[in-house]
């Protein structure tokens, strides 16, 4: 199959690339560098350098014999996406290209209306080059398990049917996000739906969780084929933060009382969600969405766990309960569905005291370039 993956340079876009060729697929990938502007703007180092993709392209080819075409260039710009999907017609789009951080999108006025210009821009820009290109198209987009919030329900995946003076509808599941970003994501998800009614598009809306991890089939340790790896509070997800921490002797902040639970998954089987998805196509007319993740834990469940796996190694590792810089429930009901991948032939790669030890191990190799001042950065939500 053609795939267009947009937000190719990004922590899972390039292992995606990877991944999709590595399955026969015929893949080009997108991007501006967004991230990595925005950490150079506010001074975040990643824990080691990753080559653009001009270089990495090159290094994969060299040793799996697959070719990624690149485009770099900003999807908010619609001549040039319609210059990408006129060339290369795709038959799936991945579409990663947003700003993805909800620390980021708290900063200030200028963060916020970056997250909401990109992410909203982007979104409407694929699905018109859809509708322009490729009308049959399927459309897979990545949206966040946050765009549920923590209701005192069950979350079902994408839908509820709802029961009300003896009449039944079926309607997009509520959705309640904690930050801006999250809210991006939600009006993304309401765009999609919109269009999809309208105008017959085909789309997968992935309710994705925190993903973790750095390793896949694909790059096997190569160093210059490994994802970004970003260890601060802005960019950074929880357990590769830990993981850091851990290693870099500094506490592990757990933010309040540290009951928030969500639901994680490992970075391989993000790459194995997204193909399954590729290869199972929505239905024209429908929107199909999947809760992607593979297990749900509270925070103080993950400190718990790194500390054991830290202990292994000879780390002497400390849980601090810090202030919460976020408006959030800190002690809360979650119980979300997550069945329609696992349905689909999913099989997760649960979190392990062996996963944790072998990415300490390899973040040991940076111990000295961690840098204290990056972890905490109290990003206040008010
Ligand atoms: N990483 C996670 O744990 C996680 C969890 C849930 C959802 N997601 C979603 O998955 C997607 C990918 O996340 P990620 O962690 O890989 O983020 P990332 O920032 O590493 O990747 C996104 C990529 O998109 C690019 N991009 C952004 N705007 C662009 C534009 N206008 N034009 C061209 N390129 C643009 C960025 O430069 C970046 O390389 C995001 O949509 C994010 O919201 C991620």
């Amino acid at each position: 199959m053609r795939i267009l993956i947009l937000g190719g340079d990004g922590y899972l876009g390039w292992p995606t690339a990877m991944h999709l060729t590595a399955y026969g697929h015929e893949v080009v990938v997108v991007d501006n560098y967004l991230r990595r502007r925005l950490c150079r703007e506010e001074n975040i180092d990643l824990l080691f350098d990753v080559p653009e993709l001009p270089e990495r392209t090159a290094i994969w080819q060299s040793l799996s014999g697959h070719k990624i075409q690149v485009y770099i260039g900003d999807l908010v710009e619609w001549d040039f996406i319609a210059e990408v999907f006129e060339k290369f017609i795709p038959e799936a789009i991945v579409h990663y290209a947003e700003q993805p951080a909800a620390p980021y999108s708290m900063l200030n006025r200028q963060a916020a209306t970056l997250t909401l210009n990109n992410n909203l821009s982007v979104t409407v820009n694929v699905i018109f080059a859809v509708r322009e290109f490729c009308p049959d198209a399927h459309i897979v987009k990545l949206g966040t398990m946050g765009e549920y919030g923590t209701p005192n329900v069950d979350i079902e995946e994408g839908w509820l049917e709802v029961k009300h003076k003896g009449r039944r509808h079926k309607f997009l599941y509520p959705r309640q996000a904690s930050s801006l970003y999250h809210t991006t994501k939600i009006m993304d998800t309401d765009l999609l739906w919109f269009y999809v009614r309208t105008w017959g598009l085909r789309a997968t809306d992935l309710m994705q969780g925190p993903v973790y991890g750095l390793f896949t089939d694909e790059n096997e340790k190569h160093e210059q084929l490994l994802p970004f790896f970003n260890y601060d509070e802005i960019f950074g997800t929880v357990l590769n933060r830990f993981v850091v921490q851990a290693v870099g002797g500094y506490p592990l902040t757990v933010y309040g009382k540290g009951g928030q639970t969500r639901g994680y998954l490992n970075i391989k089987d993000t790459l194995n969600c997204i193909r399954l998805s590729v290869d199972n196509p929505a239905d024209k007319g429908e929107l199909r969405i999947f809760n992607q993740f593979t297990e749900t834990f509270s925070v103080n469940d993950l400190a718990e766990k790194v500390r054991e796996a830290g202990n292994q190694l000879g780390l002497k590792v400390e849980i601090q309960h810090v202030a919460n810089p976020r408006i959030e429930a800190e002690e809360h009901y979650y119980h979300p569905r997550h069945t329609a991948l696992l349905d689909l032939g999913l099989a997760p790669h649960y979190l392990s005291e062996g996963v944790l030890v072998e990415m300490m191990e390899y973040v040991i190799k940076y111990k000295d370039q961690i840098k204290h001042d990056q972890i905490y950065r109290k990003v206040k939500w008010a």
